[in-house]
């Protein structure tokens, strides 16, 4: 096969490099462009050319381009990537990772507790997504309503004061109660919640339906988005664990194949890091119980009497001070998911890990969430890397003055596309 390297030596000073299958190339470089190899390549019908270090045959002859382009079509339909091969070294401008992670909890959420179809990341500003955020984003005067309501529960009762306001119940209100009554018109089945609670109907009011969903929506929604945001924070700061994880998920992740639950079940490492995430950064603080009947405490040190809590008294159990004392978690700042291998999970005290609480009233979404993470994990890593930025907290520290689980100034990451 011919070339302009065929004599070892091209005409104006273009050089020749190694040989790449049966064809010669030429090096293109700036200062030797695809028109001096062009030129040098006479009088063959085609050349072959390095482009930094992509061969590429170059193709000398109106005949030959007829055939590629018209008469054999078939063999040559699509252009280059744009950008050539740097197009999978793309990285993204700096993301917003807290803005991303609720629009896409926001959309489980809708599409699971409530029955529609809502595409947050593109449609910003749908009505599901707006509404939702102002229960979330827990105003000043919604804390005030809720510190009310909880210091003084019959002043609230009498005032009748409520932590939302009444266009924001309404408009679940209404979401609920017209998916019901569309489903009921048109015969429409939805493996979801609604579907659930239309079944339900019979037993309960239309209020206590709603407030099922709307329950919902608060319990699974902040807590499923924080610890996205903060297992992606932690995977920027730490690459070498990261790598394990792609390594992991790369395993399984023939993106060809259908992702299905078992696979998610059987990815060990992405459960560890996703514990660790768990433990350093629980979305719920605190586990509170009320007291209803008298309870006797034992002593609170050597020495000291017992105390008894009375009804109506609160609780609280303290899930991250107790995930982050270091008599159990020893540097209990270092993101290690290494605590929950198959070796090390049994050294683990019983109740010092409870990210879904503990007993029978513990969290009765704990399946659907993990799932809601591992699927969001799963597709990100295996096309993604991500990068720390200027903007990404490091060391990751919280804001102060929040009820939830955010990193001092944000999330912020760069994505590398993988391939
Ligand atoms: C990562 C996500 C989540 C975390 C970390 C989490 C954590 C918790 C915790 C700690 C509790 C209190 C348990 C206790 O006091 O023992 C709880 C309760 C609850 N969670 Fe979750 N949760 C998550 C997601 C969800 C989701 C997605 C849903 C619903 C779809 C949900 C529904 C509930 C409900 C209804 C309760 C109240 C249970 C009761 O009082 O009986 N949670 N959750």
């Amino acid at each position: 096969m011919a070339s302009c390297c065929a004599r070892h030596k091209c005409s104006k000073g273009v050089t020749c490099q190694a040989a790449h299958g049966q064809l010669n190339y030429c090096y293109c470089s700036a200062a030797a462009g695809h028109g001096q190899c062009f030129e040098a390549g006479a009088p063959e019908r085609y050349v072959g050319i390095l482009e930094r270090t992509m061969p590429i045959v170059m193709i000398r002859d109106p005949e030959l381009i007829k055939l590629i382009t018209v008469k054999d079509f078939d063999h040559f339909v699509d252009h280059r990537e744009f950008f050539g091969e740097d197009v999978f070294n793309k990285v993204t401008e700096e993301v917003d990772v807290d803005d991303l992670m609720r629009r896409y909890a926001n959309d489980v959420i809708a599409s699971t507790a409530f029955g529609i179809e809502v595409n947050s990341v593109v449609d910003k500003t749908n009505e599901f997504y707006e509404t939702g955020q102002k229960l979330s984003n827990f105003s000043v005067w919604m804390r005030i309503k809720i510190l009310i309501t909880h210091a003084f529960p019959a002043l609230a009762k009498k005032l009748k004061l409520q932590a939302f306001s009444e266009k924001t119940t309404n408009f679940f209100r209404g979401l609920v109660k017209n998916t019901m009554e569309y489903r009921e018109q048109n015969k429409v089945e939805r493996p979801d919640m609604i579907q659930l609670l239309m079944q339900a109907a019979k037993e309960w009011n239309p209020d206590e339906l709603v407030g099922q969903a709307f329950i919902f929506f608060m319990a699974g929604f902040e807590t499923s988005a924080s610890v996205l945001v903060m297992t992606v924070h932690e995977l920027s700061l730490n690459p070498e664990v990261q790598a394990t994880l792609y390594e992991e998920i790369k395993q399984f992740g023939d993106v060809k194949k259908a992702l299905i639950y078992d696979i998610l079940q059987n990815m060990k490492y992405l459960d560890m890091v996703i514990n660790e995430t768990f433990r350093k950064w629980s979305p719920a603080i605190i586990m509170d119980r009320v007291c209803l009947k008298p309870y006797d405490l034992p002593p609170s040190r050597p020495g000291a009497n017992p105390y008894t809590v009375e009804p109506g008294q609160v609780v609280y159990n303290m899930v991250n001070c107790i995930h982050m004392d270091e008599k159990y978690y020893p540097e209990p700042h270092r993101f290690d998911p290494e605590r929950f291998s198959e070796e090390n999970k049994n050294n683990i005290k019983p109740f010092t890990f409870m990210p879904f609480g503990m007993g029978p009233r513990n969290c009765i979404g704990a399946r659907f969430a993990l799932l809601e993470v591992k699927v969001l994990l799963y597709h990100l890593i295996l096309n993604f890397e991500i990068l720390k930025c200027q903007r990404t907290s490091e060391p990751l520290r919280l804001q102060p003055t929040d009820f939830q689980i955010k990193a001092l100034g944000g999330t912020w990451v760069k994505l590398r596309k993988r391939y």
